[in-house]
């Protein structure tokens, strides 16, 4: 009954929301927690048309929190459902533990749900491929432990159910290379090698089309650009890099020579392979943006992936839009970039101009929030030609070192907003998915959320229709 019910919710928001996107690398704030997600280094899991992001909760630092998992019809707004693996008193979930990159494959035969992770120690010694199952995608997981498959350290996993059912243990062993191993036909165990490829690289995620495979991978990066606690792993090279994929027929090889399959330099738009998953035929790529100074703020670079033939090749999006129902994504939308300090608006209770020299009119406007009354900031004239719920970015500036958080009025309906630390002044990007009329009178009021202090706001991007 319940899926019924949100399949049908589903619909109707794919039929009436043209403009709702994805931005890669923006704040997603999650209904439930009204915090950034804490998914990383993980993957989406379609159950019953609705979508699961499951990952790890960086908000506390790198060693092990929780395991979270979040649900979604658009792949844009997003709850938190429930923390499937939870810090324990001991063990290899106890504290100061890693547990990373959880993929999860639902099999058939036994009607449970698998997920394998890594299980390591603060010093990365163990490298385990650790194993538990569920009922449910999103219910509690019973953990059963953790292994070197077939006696090799695994450190970077993925898994990889492949048509006929069969399942793969992808793990990177440090010592000899990237391999592939066949599961057990319940996939809790690892029965066999199938490939190994003698590259050192990381961050597998393997996707099929058609009759090839295709599998990506990273070079060996530890976590991201800003890395300031160094793990050390020989060869390293701590920051992100251009991934690389190659493709074959059959799992056990011949496979292609290794190449690029994002713009030569971008370093994959800052970004590291999490996993490459079908979406109703659009296939996407899913990095990790690690920001390895706070990793909680790390954000999603989530990016239509075209492949044709034997050729992967991943463009760059600002914001894109997926038509789930479709099977199709599309660019973003034109949009008006309201200024924050324009004076068709108004702002109070302390709310002023500031200077900021990489926002747009060197402009914001900060002192919004803070200790009653607090400042507010109002937009007058957002403009759409439709009424349409749509995905409007927020530019903003948060100096401090935590999420800031602001109470978003739209025509008088409220939502909370998180915004992510920026630094050096350079606007993030923080995305609100709501209801605009149509004309030119929609408001948008910025205010405070708990009297804390809202970002800096330097200007909206709203799309016309
Ligand atoms: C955050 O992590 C540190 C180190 O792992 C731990 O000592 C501390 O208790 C954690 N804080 C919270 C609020 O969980
Ligand atoms: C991690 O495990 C390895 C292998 O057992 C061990 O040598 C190392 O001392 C451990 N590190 C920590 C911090 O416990
Ligand atoms: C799942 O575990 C949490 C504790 O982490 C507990 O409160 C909850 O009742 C459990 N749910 C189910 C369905 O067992
Ligand atoms: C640019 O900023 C100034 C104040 O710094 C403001 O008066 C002006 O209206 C802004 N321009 C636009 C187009 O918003």
């Amino acid at each position: 009954m319940l899926s019924i019910l949100i399949k049908t919710v589903g619909l109707l928001a794919s039929v009436t929301s043209a403009s709702v996107q994805i931005i890669p690398g923006a704040t997603i704030t999650t209904a439930g927690t009204k915090q950034h997600m804490q998914a990383h280094g993980g993957g989406i899991i379609e159950v019953d048309n609705v979508f699961y992001q499951i990952g790890e909760n960086k908000l506390n630092g790198s060693a092990f929190q929780s395991i979270n998992c979040y649900s979604s019809t658009d792949l844009v707004q997003w709850t938190f459902v429930n923390r499937l693996l939870t810090l324990q008193s001991a063990g290899d979930l106890g504290p100061n533990r890693v547990v990373e990159r959880p993929h999860v494959l639902y099999n058939d035969a036994t009607s449970n749900y698998v997920m394998w992770m890594h299980i390591d120690n603060s010093s990365y010694g163990e490298a385990r491929a650790g194993v538990a199952t569920s009922s449910s995608i999103c219910g509690n997981y019973t953990y059963l432990g953790a292994s070197q498959p077939l006696g090799f350290q695994s450190r970077d996993l993925n898994v990889f159910k492949d048509t006929d059912g069969t399942a793969y243990l992808l793990t990177e062993d440090r010592a000899n290379g990237l391999r592939i191993d066949l599961l057990s036909s319940d996939y809790l165990s690892v029965k066999s090698a199938t490939y190994l490829y003698v590259q050192d690289y990381e961050a597998p995620a393997l996707y099929k089309s058609g009759s090839i495979y295709f599998m990506f991978a990273s070079h060996e990066s530890g976590w991201g650009k800003f890395l300031t606690v160094q793990i050390t792993f020989p060869g390293c090279k701590f920051s992100p890099n251009d991934n690389i994929y190659c493709t074959a027929t059959s799992l056990a090889g011949p496979w292609s020579a290794w190449a690029d399959f994002a713009t030569a330099g971008s370093n994959t738009f800052s970004s590291q392979t999490a996993a490459v998953v079908n979406i109703n035929g659009v296939v996407m790529y899913q990095g990790d943006r690690w920001e390895s100074a706070n990793l909680m703020t790390s954000t999603y670079v989530w990016l239509p992936l075209t492949l044709s033939g034997t050729t992967a090749t991943l463009h760059n999006e600002v914001n894109w839009i997926l038509n789930i129902l479709a099977g199709t994504w599309s660019n973003g939308p034109s949009e008006t970039t309201p200024e924050a300090e324009s004076s068709a608006n108004s702002w109070a209770g302390g709310a002023k101009i500031l200077s900021c020299s990489p926002c747009s009119n060197a402009s914001e406007v900060g002192y919004i929030g803070g200790p009653s009354p607090g400042g507010t900031l109002t937009f007058k004239e957002i403009s759409s030609t439709v009424a349409t719920t749509t995905t409007i970015r927020i530019h903003y500036n948060n100096g401090d070192s935590t999420q800031r958080y602001a109470n978003v009025i739209t025509n008088g309906v409220s939502k909370v907003v998180a915004f992510l630390p920026t630094t050096s002044d350079v606007p993030g990007t923080s995305t609100l998915t709501v209801p605009l009329q149509a004309g030119t009178g929609n408001t948008i009021v910025f205010e405070a959320y708990n009297s804390g202090w809202a970002p800096d706001i330097d200007r909206l991007m709203v799309p016309v229709s």
